[in-house]
């Protein structure tokens, strides 16, 4: 396993040469760190699901390099789309849309759309244009695992796969693409992520949250996704901490001091940015100490306050299974 420098031009051209040639790589994005590989490659994506050991039932995310891309990809591409693709590509939206037959059934776990985006963290979007074709990858952890945000997160939860780390420093937003479909002229949320609702709802469209009823159900949006290794709870008070031999994950920094043996805040003020980007990374720093509980603060659903609290209530899940 080797880490290179994403911003170096000869380490992306190793990179490229590797996917081209049906191999894997972790790369970095603006959201979370992926694993790819040639998205019109059933074989090397196939890889993928190996590595990750994830199930063959959850749809990976297309990464383009130009929107134009799209067009090679869908099968058709409704006004709401192009709308969304211009006002937040290159960036953390994720749209699913009709895919064509060119892209493998793996990649869509079957079913008849394809999940697309164009990400903007340069390196990503170099070595799309290195490999010259779209790059289907999954965020680079274990399945049900939490999302790196560091190449040496990437390092430490795999062993020989990917050959080759790119290291992109750290992603910017610190949590997933945004997912969203288009139904009856509606914008259906299907996952919160780096593009705040309220962002979403700015460009004039209708967006509704994903029911039951709305939108067909997805495989791969299973409850326990992002979960930490040790029990996760959320609470509201630091009195509700009972063990000791735990961490405290706190959304701001607050006078009274928690008792729990590791404690990490989000962030110092309570700036939303700057926890989502610590997010998973502390998450991770505290499921690895030896304690037996994290007791993580309820964060306060506005922006990107409502992704995070969506990853804890699955993490939280998990838990009490
Ligand atoms: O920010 C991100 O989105 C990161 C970076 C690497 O781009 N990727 C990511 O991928 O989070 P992943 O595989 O961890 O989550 C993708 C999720 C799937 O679990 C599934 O729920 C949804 O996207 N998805 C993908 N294609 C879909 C489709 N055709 N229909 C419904 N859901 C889909
Ligand atoms: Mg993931």
């Amino acid at each position: 396993m080797e880490i290179l420098n994403a911003f170096d031009v000869a380490a992306i051209e190793q990179a490229a040469s590797v996917l081209a040639s049906g191999g894997v790589v972790a790369f970095p994005t603006e959201t979370v760190y992926g694993l790819g590989a040639d998205a019109f490659n059933a074989r090397a994506v196939a890889r993928i699901f190996e590595i990750k050991r994830r199930p063959r039932f959850d749809p990976l995310i297309v990464h383009v390099a130009k929107k134009e891309w799209v067009f090679d990809i869908a099968e058709h591409v409704p006004l709401q789309a192009i709308r969304m693709m211009d006002r937040f590509w290159p960036g953390p939206l994720t749209i699913i849309l009709k895919k064509q037959p060119c892209v493998p059934d793996i990649v869509t776990a079957g079913l008849s759309t394809v999940g697309v985006r164009m990400p903007s963290h340069p390196a990503a979007l170099a070595l799309i244009e290195a490999l010259g074709r779209p790059i289907a990858a999954p965020s680079a952890n274990p399945f049900g695992y939490i999302s790196p945000t560091r190449a040496r997160h990437v390092a430490k939860m795999f062993r020989d796969e990917p050959g080759i780390i790119l290291d992109g420093g750290n992603s910017r937003f610190g949590i997933e693409s945004t997912i969203v479909s288009i139904h009856d002229g509606m914008i259906i949320l299907h996952r919160h992520g780096a593009v705040p609702v309220e962002e979403l709802n700015s460009i004039g469209e209708t967006v509704r949250e994903k029911t039951a009823g709305n939108v067909c159900e997805a495989p791969g949006e299973l409850p326990y996704h992002y979960a930490p290794m040790k029990p996760l709870k959320i609470i509201d008070h630091l009195d509700e901490i009972t063990v000791s031999a735990s961490s405290y994950l706190g959304f701001k920094e607050a006078e009274k001091q928690p008792p729990s043996r590791y404690v990490k805040y989000l962030s110092r003020d309570g700036d939303m940015r700057e926890a989502a980007s610590n997010f998973f990374s502390h998450l991770i720093e505290l499921d690895r100490q030896d304690i037996d509980v994290i007791y993580a603060e309820r964060i306060p659903e506005r922006g990107l306050g409502k992704a995070m609290m969506e990853r804890l209530m699955k993490a939280a899940k998990k838990c009490t299974a």
